[in-house]
């Protein structure tokens, strides 16, 4: 059943596929984290090595196993950390998607020592981290780049513009507000968006057979980018 909506290949294709969430430290025992489980890229990453690429799979925080056939895991915790995998292979890659949940602010000053408890408030000042997307479709050449959008209104306007900001070739926007959608669900809500401002809505579906789509999708945009 894996291949059955999957009519595009990707055999020889070298592609990142990123998934999980980011963490911030605050101190050497606590962080900023979000819900992400992780189950979208990893669906992602077994649907690309299905579809014939060369996967490598930067995981943010998750306790997922690795997808059978990944070539290549590299563990990340923060925002920073991330970044710097993505570009270390970006150059050679034909592909990237951009599952992963990002953390938007970092701590500025992480304490070296764990925080004891003295007043009644406790402010932590947190500045923007880069935007690795975005960053990566300043430097777009031959590559194809997917991003997601997490929205709980405006879904599809947000979503247009985050690929157009970002240099997109397909944005998934996923409208978390929804029942049966989001960070700890096994399924989502989906509406595929292409630079041409065709859409294409999706029903409810497991995170796997969201996947297939996604990938199916991303290697026909790589195919007619070929010809
Ligand atoms: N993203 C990224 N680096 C960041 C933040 C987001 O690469 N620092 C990527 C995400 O992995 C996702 C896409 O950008 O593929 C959209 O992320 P999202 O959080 O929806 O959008 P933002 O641009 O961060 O805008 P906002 O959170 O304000 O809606
Ligand atoms: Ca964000």
């Amino acid at each position: 059943e894996l291949t059955a909506c999957c009519t595009h290949t990707l055999k020889g294709k070298n592609v990142i596929v990123t998934g999980g969430g980011t963490q911030e430290a605050i101190d050497p025992v606590r962080f900023i984290g979000n819900h992400s489980s992780g189950r979208m890229g990893f669906a992602l990453a077994k649907a690309a090595v299905l579809a014939g690429a060369n996967v490598t799979l930067v995981a943010g925080v998750s306790t997922l196993p690795t997808p059978l056939g990944v070539i290549r895991r590299i563990d990340v915790t923060s925002t920073y950390e991330m970044k710097n995998a993505v570009d270390q292979y970006y150059e050679d890659c034909d592909l990237v998607i951009k599952a992963a949940a990002v953390a938007d602010y970092r701590v500025s000053h992480p304490a070296q020592n764990k925080i004891k408890k003295s007043e009644e408030t406790l402010s932590l000042e947190m500045e923007k981290n880069p935007d690795i997307l975005y960053g990566l479709g300043q430097r777009k050449t031959h590559q194809t780049l997917v991003g997601f959008a997490a929205e709980t209104v405006n879904v599809l306007e947000y979503g247009m513009a985050k690929l157009k900001k970002k240099n997109l070739d397909l944005l998934v926007a996923n409208d978390v507000s929804a029942e049966g959608a989001g960070f700890q669900s096994n399924t989502n809500i989906a509406t595929l968006i292409f630079p041409d401002g065709s859409m294409e809505k999706l029903n409810k579906m497991e995170k796997y057979e969201l996947a297939a789509i996604i990938i199916d999708r991303a290697a026909a945009i790589l195919t007619q980018k070929n010809t």
